[in-house]
């Protein structure tokens, strides 16, 4: 072989020519067949001088270069956007029925905004030649200024708002959506772009409550709370009532305050701007500029709300098709699409996320532009469609883009060399390897900033106080909310076994813990005491240790909430004092009817003013019994009350928890001279024989 011959193989070899040119497979084949002589050799290594020159300066590892009809075997085209640099008759661009979850990424000046404003052209042109195919453009403007010049270019086409100006948001939910779905789906964003996950359930309680009390009669279109008002909810309202934890509530309302005071007036409505309802019927554009609206979270829940209230709507209410009506342009999503804002929703699907997986079957298309491939999140990427990475150097975003677009080796080392406007492109066509593609050039945007932006309609945000009906209203929810919420809540967290020893312990009140859990055959003491925990945590029963003589009786009170929760009504509470107390006398009316008495909590001793805590009547006579737990005070005046001052008592029976404190007690009443002629008729027991005769040892 000759050294032309062998020259012109070994720069086939070493740039891949063959990829990149068809005198080099012309070579190649001659070769092969042992026909590559000197002069032919020559012949070629002139025509391939040019490329090999140009593959020398900019390495080009990029698979080879389809044809025509093998890049797009469907025809041209919906959106023409630029074409094939190495074959500048294939053009480039996207179409209307596929789904259009498109992506460019590259550093600064590498020309994604004069891509994307390609993109949004390309569909102005689309709606001039399809006026039955309206597609809407949703384009969020994080720079100001880059698409300014369109409401001019196109007078009557467009609604331009800004974020900090004549923008206004709302809560509402899209058009015949369920409430709870909104409230939900919000208050989840809002948790997770704050970083307060867990204060999800807090803020859709909220939320709930205030919906509810800004409409009794329910009257479409409801009013929405504005993020004020939730905060003025949050400061009035114990946090509490809204979860069973607390434990965020500073931090609940810290953040509610920044995003309050972060944004200004753009969410100072009770109902904001509907996309699907004042611009899709008017066939209008959206511009929103968003670019003096931060810090990234606050801004990236402006652009949640956005792309939530336009995706739920329409996926609630199956209006599923074809081809796409309307595109969202957002252009420098960095902070939206990290995996660490992916991350703070937790397995649930970030709006964006949605969107770039649900969005075709919605009619949405989007397009988003970020700097930095390499910290976008890989599931955004897996699910985008087309990709188009202009210039990037970094080497984390050389190895995203190597592997998203599964370059052969060395093809990504032609991105940090690409000029403005070029990218290694791969869309969704049938041609699976990535082209060097060029985007049409288009002067970018030099008009001034408008001085007033466009207006739309919305509802005015008050604050609560300006509404003293709401917040009337809101005051006497609070009061009924709480039962209810922590019911609403236990159901579902609390552990079976808990709920058997509560159901238990409703339906048989004062009856000591033991016998309960022996019941229920529950009898590791662990599990008792972490049943203890659960239902005093969740305030749904309250127990104490009661000493009996030498052993500790556990006892336990359902309370409202802990009735609430199997729907029963809590018992009307009869028996004075503590819960020991209450359970001594409900035991010794235990006793007394048992023993076949007609007994009494609670009974006034006729002739006085002096409720006794028990009473058992047999023949005309009654039986009194007095409970004493902690002190002796007044058992004295309670004596002379029942003996002397009342006709209608036979004997007064002192009952005590403790033995040592029967003796204390007698002491006092042998020394009470006034009581010396009534002295047999008063009577000391232990409180323990009476749980003997009811419950067993
Ligand atoms: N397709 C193109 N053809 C020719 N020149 C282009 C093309 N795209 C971009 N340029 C040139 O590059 C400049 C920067 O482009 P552009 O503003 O689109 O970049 P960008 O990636 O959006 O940058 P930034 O990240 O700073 O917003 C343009 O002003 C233009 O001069
Ligand atoms: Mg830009």
């Amino acid at each position: 072989m000759g050294p032309n011959a062998r020259m012109l193989l070994y720069y086939i070899d070493l740039l891949r020519l063959e990829n990149r040119s068809e005198h080099a497979q012309a070579v190649k084949a001659y070769w092969a067949a042992g026909r590559l002589t000197e002069h032919g050799a020559r012949w070629y290594l002139r025509q391939l001088e040019p490329t090999i020159l140009e593959l020398q300066r900019r390495p080009n590892f990029l698979p080879r270069v389809p044809e025509l009809g093998e890049f797009l075997p469907h025809g041209l085209p919906d959106l023409t956007l630029g074409k094939l640099v190495e074959s500048p008759l294939v053009p480039l661009g996207m179409r209307v029925n596929d789904a259009i979850n498109g992506i460019f990424a590259g550093r600064a000046g590498s020309g994604k905004t004069t891509a994307m404003r390609g993109v949004v052209c390309a569909v102005l042109r689309w709606n001039q030649q399809h006026p039955d195919d309206w597609i809407i453009l949703v384009i969020i403007d994080r720079k100001g200024g880059d698409y300014a010049d369109l409401p001019n270019a196109y007078p009557g086409l467009f609604v331009h708002v800004a974020a900090e100006q004549t923008l206004r948001m709302g809560l509402q939910q899209p058009r015949a959506c369920p409430v709870r779905l909104a409230i939900n789906r919000y208050s989840e964003i809002i948790a997770a772009r704050a970083g307060l996950r867990f204060a999800s359930t807090c803020l859709a309680n909220i939320m709930d409550l205030l919906v509810w009390a800004l409409n009794p009669e329910a009257v479409e279109p409801l009013l929405w709370p504005t993020f004020g008002n939730l905060l003025e909810l949050a400061r009035i309202a114990p946090l509490e009532a809204f979860a069973a934890k607390g434990d965020y509530e500073k931090s609940l309302i810290h953040r509610l305050e920044g995003l309050v005071q972060a944004s200004g007036d753009l969410f100072e409505a009770h109902r904001g701007l509907e996309i699907e309802e004042h611009l899709v019927p008017k066939r209008k554009h959206l511009i929103i500029e968003q670019n003096l609206l931060s810090p990234a979270w606050v801004r990236a829940i402006a652009t949640d709300l956005l792309f939530l209230q336009l995706l739920m709507g329409r996926q609630y209410r199956y209006e599923r098709r074809g081809t796409i009506n309307c595109l969202i342009i957002a252009d420098e999503m960095d902070d939206d699409l990290s995996e660490e804002s992916e991350s703070a929703f937790q397995g649930h699907l970030s709006p964006v996320a949605q969107l770039i997986q649900q969005g075709r079957e919605a009619g949405i298309g989007v397009c988003l532009g970020v700097h930095a491939l390499g910290h976008v999140a890989t599931r955004y990427l897996a699910d985008l469609n087309y990709h188009c990475f202009f210039a990037v150097g970094d080497s984390l975003s050389l190895r995203t883009a190597a592997n998203t677009l599964n370059l052969p080796p060395r093809g990504h080392e032609i991105l940090p060399a690409l000029v403005p406007g070029e990218c290694v492109y791969r869309g969704p066509g049938p041609w699976a390897d990535a082209v060097l593609a060029k985007f049409d050039a288009i002067p970018p945007s030099r008009v001034a900033r408008p001085t007033r932006f466009d207006e739309h309609p919305y509802v005015s945000g008050r604050s609560l106080h300006e509404m003293p009906e709401v917040l009337e209203r809101i005051r006497s929810a609070l009061t009924n909310l709480r039962g209810a919420r922590i019911k609403a809540k236990q159901a579902g967290t609390l552990s079976d076994d808990a709920k058997r020893f509560l159901r238990l312990a409703a339906e048989n009140p004062y009856t000591p813990c033991a016998r309960l859990f022996e019941r229920l055959k529950i009898s590791a003491f662990s599990k008792q005491k972490a049943i203890r925990r659960e239902l005093t945590t969740f305030d749904l029963a309250e127990f104490a240790d009661l000493r009996l003589g030498r052993r500790n009786v556990g006892i336990v009170d359902v309370l409202p909430e802990g009735y609430a929760l199997f729907d029963q009504k809590p018992p009307s509470r009869n028996g004075r004092g503590d819960i020991a107390h209450r359970h001594l006398a409900h035991w010794v009316a235990g006793v007394g009817e048992k023993r076949g008495h007609e007994v009494q909590i609670e009974w006034l001793a006729p002739g006085t003013s002096h409720p006794v805590d028990v009473v058992w009547k047999a023949s005309g006579k009654a039986q009194a019994f007095e409970i004493c737990v902690g002190c002796t005070d007044n058992i004295i005046s309670h004596l002379r009350a029942c003996l002397l001052e009342s006709k209608a008592v036979a004997t007064v029976t002192i009952i005590t928890a403790q033995a040592t404190f029967l003796s204390s007690m007698r002491a006092a009443v042998d020394a009470e001279a006034s009581l010396a002629p009534v002295r047999d008729r008063v009577r000391f027991e232990a409180a323990e024989e009476y749980l003997k005769e009811l419950f067993g040892a």
